[in-house]
C-alpha cells in the first residue's frame, strides 16, 4: 500500500497465477477494512518454499490442510472396528431413489409421480448456529418428483412447452419438460409457505447461478425467509436431471429405468429424421453423464447408444425435480413470524406487555381452547367439558377452567391458540338481545389476533373449526 501506515498484506500465489490476482485480493482485503480505493503496489515477488501460509482472502494464517468431511461418521455395533464404520445419511433423498423401482412397481404409478419423505439427516456442519437454524442433527422433508426426459415428452406430444411467463404455470400438462415442472414446484412450494402463514413479503426467491449449482443440478431455486438474524434459506428446489437414478443404476448394477408404452407407440410413428434427432439428443445427454462419471469413452459411447436405442423402445431413466426443505428452520421461521408483543399503558401509567404468537390456525400447536366462563357453575363447567371432549378427537384442543377468563385468554394468546370457545350463561338461558334473541345452546368464539367475538350454535362448532384448521 502506498500509505505505508497500514498493515502489510502478503498474498501467496500459486505458480502461474498473474500478479493481478494478488492486487485484486489486496484491494478486497483493504476495502473490507473501510479503505476505499486502495492502491496496492507490489513490493516483493520471489519464490518461497516452506513459508508460512496466509489466507489470501483476509491475510490470516492458514493451518496445514486437514481432511474435511461433512458426512457424519459412526460405528454400528459394539466392537467399533473399521469394518463397522457407517455414515449417517446427510439427506433423506437417497432412500427414495434406492426404493424407486419398488415404489413404481407396487404403487401402480406412472411417470410423472412423486415420492415424499420426512426424517432425520445429519451433517458435520462447520458452523452450527442461530438456534435451530443450522444444527448437525436436523429434520428434512424432501420430495422426489419423477418426470419424463424432454426427449420422451417431445416424442409423445410433438413439442416441449416453454415457460410463457414467470409465476405459477397452472395445471400440469403432458407437454411439460423439466423447466416447467421446476417452475411449477417453485410456485407450489411458495403457495405452501403462504398457506401456513408466511406472507409472500417475508419470502425471497434466489435462482442459483450456474457456478453455484451442485454437481447434479441443472437449475436450483432457493426459497429464503427473512429471519431476524438475516435472510436465509428454507428450501432448495433443484432440477436434478436423471443423475441420481443413473448413479444408483451404475453403482448397483440394477436397472432403474421405466418402460412407457405410450412413448414406444408414439416413437414408432415419428418421421425417421425426428427419431434420429431425438435419439441423438438423448445419446449426447447420456454420454455427457457417463463420461463425467469417468466411464471410458468407448464404453460410455456403447452404453449411451444402448440408452438411445432404449428410448425408441419406450425406455428411459426418469428425471427428477426435488423440493428439499429443512423442517427445523421452517418451525423457526413460523415462530419468528408469529411472535408479537404489544405494550399497553393504562390511565395510571402502569405498563403491561402482551405477547401473542400469531400462528396460522393450520400450524398452531393448539387449535382451540374450551373455557367455561365461570368454574363454579356446574352446568357451565359440564357443558364446556362435553364440548372439549367432542372436539379433541378431531384436533388439538385444550380445556382450562381455572382463573379469570381474561387470564385464560392471555395464556392461550401466548401459546398461539387461534380460537377460544366460551360457554356462558346465554348458552343455557338463550341469547339476550338482537335478531337471535332467545336462541339457546350457542357458544362464543374469541379470535386471538383482534379479540373479536362471535356467537355460533354449539352444533356448528366442529365444522366451523375444521374449515379453518385444515
Ligand atoms: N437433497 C438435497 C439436500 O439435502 O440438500
Amino acid at each position: 500500500m502506498d500509505s505505508g501506515s497500514l498493515q502489510p498484506f502478503a498474498v501467496l500465489l500459486p505458480k502461474g497465477k498473474p500478479e493481478e490476482t494478488a492486487i485484486k485480493l489486496a484491494k478486497q482485503f483493504y476495502s473490507q477494512r473501510g479503505i476505499s480505493n486502495p492502491l496496492p503496489k507490489v513490493e516483493k515477488r520471489e519464490f518461497v518454499e516452506n513459508s508460512q501460509r496466509f489466507n489470501p482472502e483476509n491475510g490470516a494464517l492458514l493451518t496445514e490442510p486437514v481432511p474435511f468431511n461433512l458426512m457424519f461418521k459412526t460405528y454400528v455395533g459394539p466392537t467399533a472396528t473399521e469394518a463397522d464404520v457407517a455414515y449417517l445419511r446427510p439427506e433423506t433423498a437417497q432412500a427414495i431413489f434406492a426404493q424407486f423401482k419398488n415404489v413404481h412397481e407396487t404403487s401402480r404409478q406412472k411417470v410423472p409421480f412423486g415420492v415424499a419423505q420426512m426424517g432425520k439427516a445429519f451433517r458435520n456442519e462447520v458452523t452450527p448456529r442461530n438456534y435451530t437454524f443450522r444444527s448437525r442433527e436436523f429434520e428434512q422433508m424432501e420430495l422426489e418428483f419423477f418426470i419424463k426426459p424432454d426427449e420422451a415428452v417431445e416424442a409423445v406430444t410433438g413439442a416441449v412447452a416453454t415457460p410463457a411467463s414467470k409465476g405459477h404455470p397452472g395445471e400440469p400438462q403432458p407437454n411439460w419438460g423439466w423447466q416447467l415442472w421446476h417452475q411449477y414446484w417453485v410456485e407450489e412450494r411458495i403457495k405452501f409457505y403462504e398457506g401456513i402463514g408466511l406472507p409472500r413479503t417475508t419470502l425471497e426467491e434466489y435462482w442459483q447461478k450456474p457456478e453455484e449449482l451442485a454437481h447434479y443440478a441443472r437449475a436450483c431455486v432457493d426459497i429464503l425467509f427473512k429471519f431476524p438474524f438475516g435472510t436465509q434459506e428454507l428450501e432448495g428446489i433443484a432440477a436434478r436431471s436423471d443423475f441420481d437414478l443413473s448413479q444408483h443404476e451404475r453403482c448397483s448394477g440394477k436397472a432403474m429405468g421405466v418402460f412407457d408404452e405410450e412413448l414406444r407407440t408414439a416413437f414408432g410413428k415419428l418421421p425417421p429424421e425426428k427419431q434420429t434427432e431425438l435419439k441423438d439428443r438423448y445419446y449426447a445427454a447420456r454420454l455427457k453423464y457417463l463420461t463425467k462419471m469417468g466411464v471410458p469413452l468407448d464404453k460410455a459411447g456403447a452404453e449411451a447408444q444402448e440408452d438411445a436405442d432404449g428410448l425408441a423402445k419406450g425406455q428411459y431413466i426418469p428425471h427428477v425435480i426435488e423440493p428439499s426443505a429443512g423442517v427445523d428452520r421452517l418451525i423457526l421461521a413460523l415462530l419468528a413470524n408469529a411472535y408479537s408483543e404489544t405494550t399497553k399503558t393504562d390511565d395510571k401509567g402502569k405498563s403491561e406487555t402482551l405477547y401473542v404468537m400469531k400462528f396460522h390456525p393450520r400450524v398452531a400447536p393448539i387449535k382451540v381452547a374450551v373455557l367455561p366462563l365461570l368454574k363454579n357453575k356446574p352446568e357451565l363447567a359440564a357443558k364446556a367439558r362435553a364440548i372439549f371432549e367432542s372436539l379433541r378427537g378431531h384436533m388439538m384442543a385444550f380445556h382450562d377452567e381455572a382463573g379469570s377468563i381474561g387470564k385464560r385468554y392471555a395464556r392461550q394468546d401466548e401459546a398461539g391458540t387461534p380460537f377460544c370457545v366460551t360457554v356462558d350463561f346465554e348458552t343455557f338461558e338463550g341469547i339476550k338481545d338482537g335478531p337471535q334473541a332467545g336462541v339457546k345452546d350457542t357458544v362464543t368464539i374469541r379470535h386471538r389476533d383482534d379479540g373479536k367475538q362471535e356467537r355460533i350454535a354449539a352444533s356448528e362448532l366442529l365444522p366451523w373449526l375444521l374449515a379453518r384448521v385444515k
